[in-house]
């Protein structure tokens, strides 16, 4: 028999500042597959939260003269205001200061002492406080910072209790090489080589620097760091160690756990590395995404409020916002947002897609039948490839949600909705509708779309769950019409079925308008300068126009790029600079995958003398500007320029 219990959860958000669209990609997509196995007829658990503890809620709390979980409780407040905007449907939401939960990690972490798994000792590293993390020398990046966040780390050292990782480093490589628990999987080797083959280090457990965090019982000196207190989550939610839920034995292990790539190696090593110290089982699969990126960097508040999720949200709707970015991130990869973009999406799939293809049907059964079907019927051609298409859609989305592969379930459902439309001009009800004769073929046309219109609609209603009743509604579908289950028929609405014409659900979006406004909303809410925490460097001494002039800007574009070996920060580029190309060598390898830049227009130094770095000829130099952490941002034109364009 099929085990129809389905458990997903979120990673549980850091309350430290307001939450942000970059917050919304997991929740969204886990809340469409929670939807989706809810259709199913699985017993669903999705689990969502919020990660309270740590220093950097402590000093953000002192900052603004209240408690920590006076703090934390207007934080989470805006949270769970934005999850109800979203739609989002959870079934529990823990709070990591939730005293069930409090004690609960308690017993978790006394028990692995008592098993020996944890001991005491001195933690002498390099900590990270924006990261609250502790690394070693060699996992500092190259200019010995955080190689999370890539700012500066201080020398830290204090009594600290430490989990042995040592006894789970076989189990776990087989768990990463040998099963699919990962996802995407070439990440798994990514991790075997960069932490389990030179040796799985000891995991500093608890602090004494800071109070805000749950005491240690038997040393109350020391509180309980982040990630047993994090990672224990998934399970205390569900009743593990406490008396306020009971849903342990029906739900764990989870299905999928949900993250993005900044905590991949805490859910692939850590987690199961204390699991596997509690001797309970390990989750099923852990599914990983990239990030949101705005500009090519990991999205944050710091960029300003257009990409506040409640404001587009109140211009395009929230379903239109889901529908976005769903439909762009990859799992595994990262996916870079923008406002034109988006609207460019929601302009094409939505409102001329999807929605353009309900309002022309429900448009022509009121002209041509008074919103009411005849009940003849005449098979033509066409129907057999419409109906195949659509009856074969839901097995597809069924596997591709199960793969968390949510980009290609959309791509897989407008595929059908791109077929329903080329249906339409095939079969030409326009001219139909003018032969008397034609009705009965008329009205087969008109069904097929509306029964195409059903399965594609009660497909979506996971993803978009608030627009798509709006359609049934139009189309004439019933409570009894929509179900998973119909979704694999066709010939579900009645034959006479009458359809009723409503709003435009998608309306089409002024671009450019939009992307004024937008940019106007930027201006108002951006951080003013004097804020950002950038200090710029001095002015060189003053050139002539004749000096500047002596520098040959150019245009080029990217052709190819692959990492310089033997350097960490070296990318080889291969140039298109419209004068028979060229080779320039770059060190931007911590900000750039070769990936991000192939395709893309940048300016290079053109004159400037060739040298070999690292043994590779370099012809030139890319400009980039410093960002605040020190990191390097490539300047890409905003529109299209041709390649030896000169820049002046
Ligand atoms: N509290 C930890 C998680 C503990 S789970 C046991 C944490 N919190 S977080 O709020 O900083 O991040 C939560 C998740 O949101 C992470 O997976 C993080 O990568 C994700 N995102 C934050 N910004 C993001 C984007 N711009 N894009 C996609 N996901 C992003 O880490």
């Amino acid at each position: 028999m099929q085990d129809k219990r389905f458990y997903i959860t979120t990673p549980i958000y850091y309350p430290s500042g307001n939450p942000h669209i970059g917050h919304c990609y997991t929740t969204v997509a886990c809340d469409s597959i929670a939807r989706y196995k809810r259709m199913q007829g699985f017993d669903v658990m999705f689990l969502t939260g919020t990660d309270e503890h740590g220093q950097k809620i402590e000093e953000k709390a002192k900052a603004d003269g209240i408690t920590p979980k006076e703090y934390v409780d207007i934080k989470v407040a805006e949270f769970k205001k934005l999850w109800e905007y979203m739609n989002i449907s959870y079934d529990r939401y823990i709070r990591t200061t939730d005293d069930y939960h409090v004690k609960a990690v308690q017993t978790i972490f006394n028990r692995l002492y008592e098993k020996g798994y944890i001991y005491k000792g001195e933690y002498t590293g390099k900590y990270c406080t924006p990261c609250e993390s502790f690394w070693t020398q060699s996992q500092l990046d190259e200019n010995g910072c955080c190689p999370e966040c890539h700012r500066e780390v201080k020398e830290a050292k204090e009594e600290a209790y430490f989990f042995k990782m040592s006894p789970f480093a076989d189990r776990i490589e087989a768990l990463l090489r040998d099963t699919d628990y990962l996802r995407p999987k070439y990440r798994a080797q990514e991790l075997i080589n960069n932490f389990i083959k030179p040796g799985l280090e000891d995991l500093c457990v608890s602090r004494t620097s800071f109070k805000w965090g749950i005491p240690v019982t038997f040393d109350d000196k020391h509180v309980v760091y982040v990630w047993i207190d994090a990672l224990s989550n998934y399970i205390t939610a569900l009743g593990y160690e406490n008396e306020r839920y009971d849903d342990y034995k029906t739900y764990w292990p989870a299905d999928v756990h949900m993250v993005a790539k900044d905590i991949m190696r805490f859910h692939a090593i850590i987690w199961p590395a204390m699991l596997m110290a509690l001797e309970e089982p390990l989750p099923k699969h852990l599914a990983v995404h990239g990030w949101i990126t705005f500009n090519g960097e990991k999205m944050s508040k710091s960029l300003g409020n257009v990409v506040d999720p409640f404001i587009l949200g109140q211009r395009y709707g929230a379903d239109s916002i889901r529908y976005h970015i769903m439909r762009e991130m990859a799992l595994g990869a990262d996916s870079s947002f923008s406002n034109e973009v988006m609207i460019n999406r929601i302009n094409t799939d939505l409102a001329n897609g999807l929605g353009n293809l309900v309002s022309r049907t429900v448009a022509m059964v009121d002209k041509y039948f008074g919103g009411t079907l005849p009940t003849e019927r005449e098979a033509g051609e066409f129907d057999d490839d419409l109906i195949a298409k659509a009856t074969a859609l839901r097995a597809k989305t069924d596997e591709l949600v199960d793969l968390t592969q949510l980009n290609n379930a959309l791509a897989e459902i407008f595929t059908v909705v791109s077929r329903a439309n080329k249906y339409i001009d095939e079969t030409m009800p326009w001219v139909l509708g003018k032969d008397e004769s034609k009705k009965a073929r008329l009205a087969s046309v008109l069904y097929n779309l509306l029964e195409t219109i059903r399965i594609i609609s009660t497909l979506l209603s996971p993803f978009m769950p608030t627009d798509m009743p709006k359609v049934f509604e139009q189309i004439g579908a019933k409570d009894e019409h929509i179900s998973y289950e119909n979704a694999g028929k066709f010939g579900v609405l009645p034959l006479d079925v009458t359809v009723k014409r409503g709003e435009i659900i998608f309306p089409r979006i002024d671009v450019d308008k939009e992307i004024d406004e937008l940019n106007k909303i930027i201006g108002e809410n951006a951080p003013k300068t004097e804020d950002d925490g950038f200090t710029p460097p001095e002015v060189q001494p003053e050139i002539t126009i004749d000096d500047f002039a002596k520098i040959d800007i150019r245009v080029a574009q990217v052709r190819e790029c692959e990492k310089v070996k033997k350097s960490k920060k070296l990318l080889c580029l291969q140039l298109d600079d419209g004068m028979g190309g060229r080779q320039v060598v770059s060190g931007i390898a911590e900000w750039y995958k070769p990936e991000d830049l192939v395709g893309k227009k940048v300016m290079i130094i053109a004159n400037l003398k060739p040298v070999k770095l690292c043994g590779v000829e370099s012809n030139g130099m890319i400009c980039a500007a410093d960002d605040k952490d020190g990191g390097a941002v490539v300047i890409f034109p905003d529109q299209d320029l041709p390649n030896g364009a000169k820049v002046r």
